[in-house]
């Protein structure tokens, strides 16, 4: 009964408590004295529970990029029958080598409903990506769209981290280290080899038979996101650490068949395990899912003229060994005032060394009049020329311009150091937009020598 596991997830997900602060040593339990004082693995760990590290980063890396959480778990996860290959679905992973790499730019609507319930496993389908899922080098742009909860099933990924970003329909995460609520207008996102279920909250639409949720996925296989230096900018601003919010433990005992999905180099394995590995009763540690909502973000932007690159909208970044050079960062364009005296407003006429793939979340984007729906995509590769479309080139070169306000969209945009080379079901989905060229046509010449 779909209704009756959305109206349980919804319940689940009132109150929640969290754990505030980007990277911050969190830890949490769920039943007091759970949490092990002043050691992290004693010979008997509190409750009769185990105790187990989990590694984001191996043991030696600088402080700086350390990642590791303590999990106090009702069975260890080394507990669990062998995994078999599985059905990948629309599942695909680096290295990308299905199509060319493709310097058009492309398009696409958002993804159609799925005919049969299909939950978030079923429903991810990936666009493309870049680099190689084996070397955590790069990066995979997924979509989902479904209308079914996991059921006594849980998924995790070996390959990397997933920024989840819902467009519709609101999502509880239920994770090994406590549950995340996450709306259209929040990200959330799951570290590296977490397990967790994604339940749907939102009832069906009247007339429809299901609820449904859909969004974007940035899979990362390289260094975790982390928050952007802020140089000049000073000790505040852009995304503020505080605002990042961990969840608090929650824990299942649930005996029985629960099927673990695990993507591992590119593939679904799967094993049925005769309980949840949703046991943690408590943890410590900084490699934790968490959840941020986009509006908190502080947008910063000319109080002159021109307006800083994109790169000013920064929510995340994964920096790469070359500093400054991200191997994907994610950008949000948030509501914010435009005030550039003479200056041309919307985003300009641009090639760039890196790939930009666009989403829009809600409303419209100041640099596409038409055709970038929510839910929708846009991919401008590596040195792929593109920018303003003629109606918005054209109405913003003749704006009055007064202090205006952009308050009617929440665009975002994946951008990656590699090229980003589709999948086949990319290429050839008959949601992508044929003719996106055509919004540059009709860009009148007015060269006057
Ligand atoms: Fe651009």
């Amino acid at each position: 009964m779909a209704g009756t596991d959305n109206e349980r997830a919804r319940k689940a997900a009132e109150g929640l408590v969290y754990s505030s602060g980007f990277g911050n040593e969190h830890g949490s339990e769920a039943v007091p004295g759970a949490l092990p004082v002043g050691r992290n693995s004693p010979q008997r760990a509190p409750l009769g529970l185990y105790a187990e590290q989990l590694s984001g980063s191996a043991f030696t890396e600088p402080r700086s990029h350390n990642r590791r959480s303590w999990l106090y778990r009702i069975r260890p996860s080394a507990a669990h029958p062998p995994f078999a290959r599985a059905n990948r679905g629309e599942i695909r992973s680096a290295p990308f080598t299905e199509c060319l790499p493709d310097p058009n730019r492309l398009r696409w609507d958002p993804l159609p409903e799925p005919a049969d319930p299909t939950d978030f496993v079923d429903g991810l389908w990936t666009l493309g990506g870049n680099g190689d899922a084996t070397q955590r080098t790069g990066m995979a742009v997924h979509l989902y769209h479904v209308n079914a909860s996991m059921e006594r099933r849980v998924f995790g990924n070996a390959d990397g981290e997933l920024l989840i970003v819902p467009e519709r329909g609101g999502l509880l995460l239920r994770t090994e280290f406590g549950l995340l609520r996450v709306e259209p207008g929040h990200v959330a996102l799951i570290p590296r080899g977490v397990r967790f279920r994604v339940e749907l909250l939102d009832a069906a639409a009247p007339g429809q038979g299901r609820p449904t949720a859909r969004g974007y996925v940035c899979e990362n296989y390289g260094r975790p996101f982390e928050l952007p230096a802020l140089g000049p900018i000073g000790a505040n601003g852009l995304a503020n650490p505080r605002d990042f919010l961990a969840p608090t433990a929650a824990y299942e005992d649930v005996e029985g068949p629960v099927e673990v999905v695990n993507k591992f180099c590119g593939q679904l394995w799967t094993a049925t395990y005769d309980h949840s590995p949703l046991d943690v009763v408590a943890w410590h540690g900084n490699h934790v899912p968490y959840v941020y909502d986009l509006r908190r973000f502080n947008v910063i932007g000319s109080i002159s003229y021109d307006h800083p690159d994109p790169s000013i909208f920064t929510v995340l970044t994964s920096p790469s060994d070359t500093p400054g050079l991200a191997g994907v960062d994610f950008v949000v364009f948030a509501p914010r005032w435009l005030v550039g005296e003479d200056t041309f407003r919307p985003p300009y006429f641009h090639r760039n060394v890196m790939t930009e793939y666009m989403g829009l979340i809600e409303g419209a984007y100041d640099a596409k009049a038409a055709g970038f729906v929510p839910g929708g995509g846009s991919l401008h590769n590596m040195m792929s020329a593109h920018g303003p479309d003629r109606e918005t080139f054209d109405r913003a070169s003749a704006a009055e311009l007064a202090p205006q306000k952009i308050d009617d969209g929440l665009a975002f945009m994946f951008e990656t150091r590699w090229p980003l080379t589709l999948t086949e079901q990319a290429r050839d989905a008959g949601h992508r937009q044929r003719g996106y060229d055509d919004v540059w046509q009709g860009l009148q010449r007015h060269f006057r020598p």
